[in-house]
């Protein structure tokens, strides 16, 4: 049966971990969707990863619906969700509604993501769930303020602690279904999954988050820079630059016979 927002909250209430990855196009989500990944993100990450912009700031919603739009072709069963790209929500709850709208029309997906727990934010978000929205959040480190915060572990002091436990609560009240942990403490991390009733996933926040979410091209060793607490469980770069140079020796020396 086809994942939803709602399957994912009583997952956490059957304590039933979620797994979740990115996909930028067809053929990953394809694969993904067959081996059983309940949540595809087609995450903005995109924009370092698959197409070497060095943040995540430059990628336009045009760039974002055109991937989205690929992935949904290959994700039969899978939850998909998008993310809002900088600058395509954070100016009005209106802008943010007119783009997660662009998403869901344009591409099929069902769910928007968006960075930060600002009180302004949990506003933007009521405004999407009202009109019929599922939002997932996405607080601690959030790619989208690198300028002001780098890639550095976030809640390390007791006020950040507070203000992302208080964020995350109230990113719930304003009807998230589901809230992505990046680059915070374990125990922290552990803490906000206990307050809230909807699943966190956790990336490079420790086990004891509802689920763990972590970029595909990262798992499988297919980056060219991955994060400190990425987990790797193949290495790609290294099969693919193998198996090219293996066919640019056929080729040259003639060998290349099909
Ligand atoms: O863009 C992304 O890939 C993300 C991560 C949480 C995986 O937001």
């Amino acid at each position: 049966m086809a994942v939803t927002p709602r399957t994912l909250v009583r997952w956490k209430r059957e304590h039933r971990s979620i797994v979740t990855l990115t996909a930028w196009d067809y053929a990953i989500a394809k694969v993904l969707d067959e081996a059983g990944v309940d949540v595809v993100l087609v995450g903005d990450s995109l924009a370092q990863v698959a197409l070497g912009y060095e943040t995540t700031l430059p990628l336009t919603l045009e760039e974002m619906l055109h991937h989205a739009k690929a992935v949904r072709r290959g994700v039969k069963q899978a939850l998909m969700v998008v993310d809002l790209p900088f600058l395509t929500y954070q100016e009005s709850p209106q802008q943010a509604l007119q783009s997660a709208g662009r998403i869901l029309k344009e591409t099929g997906a069902a769910a928007v993501k968006l960075e930060g727990g600002y009180p302004a934010m949990a506003e933007t978000v009521a405004v999407l769930v009202q009109a019929g929205i599922p939002v997932m959040g996405h607080v601690g480190l959030t790619p989208q303020s690198v300028h002001q915060l780098g890639y550095r572990k976030q809640g390390t002091t007791n006020t950040e602690e507070s203000r992302l436990v208080s964020e995350a609560l109230a990113l719930e009240r304003a009807g998230i279904f589901a809230l992505v942990l990046e680059h915070i403490d374990g125990a922290l991390a552990e803490k906000i999954s206990q307050k809230l009733t909807v699943p966190t996933l956790g990336i490079g926040a420790g086990s004891g988050c509802d689920g763990q979410i972590l970029v595909t091209h990262d798992l499988l060793g297919w980056s060219d820079r991955q994060p400190p607490f990425a987990k790797v469980y193949a290495n790609l770069r290294e099969t693919i630059s193998e198996a090219v140079r293996q066919y640019g020796d056929d080729v040259r020396s003639r060998r290349f016979r099909v």
